[in-house]
């Protein structure tokens, strides 16, 4: 059945075409808002969010009343910005090219205020083009504000929203919100600082910590997974888990980011925020309801049993690497070092793995090892749940081995889940082998699942801030890694770099879990 939908405004909507999802509520947004995009002539309005608010509108998402306001340096007039803008989406939407008449009505909602981040003028431009889509667009006074700028310009934003009265306190009429983009600080006391600053005009009800890991689809089946099924929950457990591997693994290597990326490094880069959410969300306890407070303060609770790093076992208890040249998809790469603007004598890790554990009554003992790299063998996240071995061998012939029964959750870039088990190989003998059930949601539901961020602005759009990340938990995470970052930082590598592009990693990465008669598995 294809159902095309329309709007009010005449213009049509998006067409929902998929049978499976009947009886799925309308998601259209309800609140009218003007959305306003800091940093709008910068590569994530670019390729991301744009389009992300197009197929938002396409999708019929959007609200029927909404404003788009573009803010940044560039010395664009509104014409210039919806040009960029239209060939933005041209080259990235995930729908192909814009098409009227949606465009020209998407586009008649677009404007845009040069100024730079220190010049309170500006701020007050941008107020009149609030208030102004306000009366002309009817979007009442509800304001989204997205920092998608360089952290280090995300306070100086915030002061000046307060200055030119844009702040909530502002704003009694409509709501206010403001999404930030991750790096959320640069260690535990930036981090500290910036919520200082954050905290002195938004409440945390209105901050969005964004981490686009949260919008992927399969993590936000993660919880469907544990708790929409009778079947798991029994077995999540100490007693029958053996360990936890969460990968997230990238073949792109810092991609002309070489000047953020060598001051940053895996750790903080992935492990901190978006693996480290993963953790949360595979560890956390059934929440008392599925309302945001209640799914958060579940992950916050896991991440205050994260046992502390023994800084006398960090060596042992990590692994960081470095890539050096190698081939990715048959083509030569250039090593770490060799990338535009990363030092020549680089200590930073383009490679991390950690192991944790959660020392509670449900995981104490169950190691879980996390690791991130770029430039290894495939693109690949996922979360591997292996449970512990049968406690008898009752079956097989000698020499079978018998696996571990082990559930992926895999992340990307096949979404899906999968579990492995033993059967028997067909025959007169009793042969045992390992086999996989898969289930995936491409076909599964047989639609191709939306990008994060469309997800994610949406939700932000709604007030729903279940996928964002809460203060206490940024700082919980920062806490944990802290330990590794200052041991990392302050003991150079002599053996960077080492693992080639394309390959699995480290060999010290192995060793961490070679020392427990386990191995990683393949990426
Ligand atoms: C970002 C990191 O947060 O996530 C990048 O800064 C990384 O370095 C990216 O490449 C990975 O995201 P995804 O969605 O491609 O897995």
């Amino acid at each position: 059945m294809t159902q095309t939908l329309s709007r009010p405004d005449g213009v049509p909507g998006g067409t929902d075409v998929n049978p499976l999802r009947a009886g799925v509520a309308s998601n259209r947004i309800t609140d009218p808002c003007n959305v306003v995009f800091f940093g709008a002539s910068g590569d994530l309005v670019k390729r991301m969010l744009m389009p992300a608010m197009y197929n938002l509108r396409l999708g019929d998402i959007m609200p029927n009343n909404y404003g788009i306001v573009g803010f940044s340096r560039s010395e664009w007039d509104t014409d210039q910005f919806r040009d960029e803008m239209h060939k933005s989406i041209d080259e990235f939407s995930r729908s192909g090219p814009a098409k009227d008449p949606l465009w020209s009505d998407f586009a008649k909602r677009v404007s845009y205020v040069p100024g730079s981040f220190d010049d309170i003028a500006a701020f007050k431009k941008l107020k009149e083009q609030i208030d102004k889509n306000d009366e002309e667009l009817g979007t009442q006074n509800n304001r989204l504000f997205y920092l998608s700028t360089p952290p280090s310009v995300f306070s100086q934003i915030i002061g000046m929203l307060e200055q030119a009265g844009l702040g909530p306190r502002n704003n009694p009429k409509g709501w206010t919100r403001i999404i930030i983009e991750k790096p959320f600080g640069t260690d535990l006391d930036s981090a500290r600082a910036l919520q200082l600053e954050v905290g002195k005009v938004f409440d945390e009800r209105q901050v969005y910590r964004i981490d686009h890991y949260l919008g992927k689809e399969p993590v936000q089946d993660i919880m469907a997974l544990r708790f929409a099924n009778v079947i798991f929950e029994p077995i999540w457990n100490r007693r029958y888990i053996d360990c936890v591997q969460i990968t997230a693994a990238e073949t792109v290597g810092v991609e002309g980011r070489g000047g953020y990326y060598d001051n940053a490094g895996a750790l903080r880069d992935m492990i901190q925020n978006h693996v480290t959410n993963l953790l949360a969300l595979v560890a956390m306890e059934p929440p008392v309801t599925s309302t945001a407070d209640a799914i958060r303060d579940e992950k916050y609770k896991v991440l205050c049993a994260l046992r502390a790093m023994d800084p006398n076992k960090i060596m042992q208890d990590t692994a960081r690497g470095q890539y050096d040249e190698g081939s990715i998809g048959g083509k030569p790469v250039p090593g770490y070092r060799d990338e535009p603007s990363v030092s020549p004598q680089s200590n930073t890790e383009t490679y991390a793995a950690v192991k944790f554990y959660i020392d509670n009554w449900r995981w104490a003992d169950v190691p879980f090892y996390l690791r991130s790299g770029k430039r290894l063998a495939r693109k690949n996240s996922e979360i591997a749940i292996r449970f512990k071995s049968i406690p008898h061998k009752l079956f097989g012939e000698t020499g079978d081995h018998i696996g571990n029964n082990t559930l992926v959750m895999k992340i990307q870039p096949e979404e899906g889940v999968s579990l492995r088990f033993s059967a028997k190989v067909p025959g007169p003998k009793m042969h045992i082998r390992s086999v996989s059930m898969d289930f995936n949601y491409g076909t599964g539901f047989g639609v191709v699942s939306a990008p994060a961020y469309e997800r994610l602005i949406g939700d932000a759009m709604r007030g729903d801030a279940t996928l964002f990340t809460r203060w206490d938990a940024v700082e919980r995470a920062w806490e944990q890694c802290m330990p590794i970052l200052e041991r990392w930082q302050n003991s150079y590598d002599d053996s960077f770099p080492n693992y080639s592009a394309g390959s699995q990693g480290p060999p010290s990465s192995d060793r961490l879990l070679a020392a427990e008669n386990r191995e990683w598995r393949k990426i």
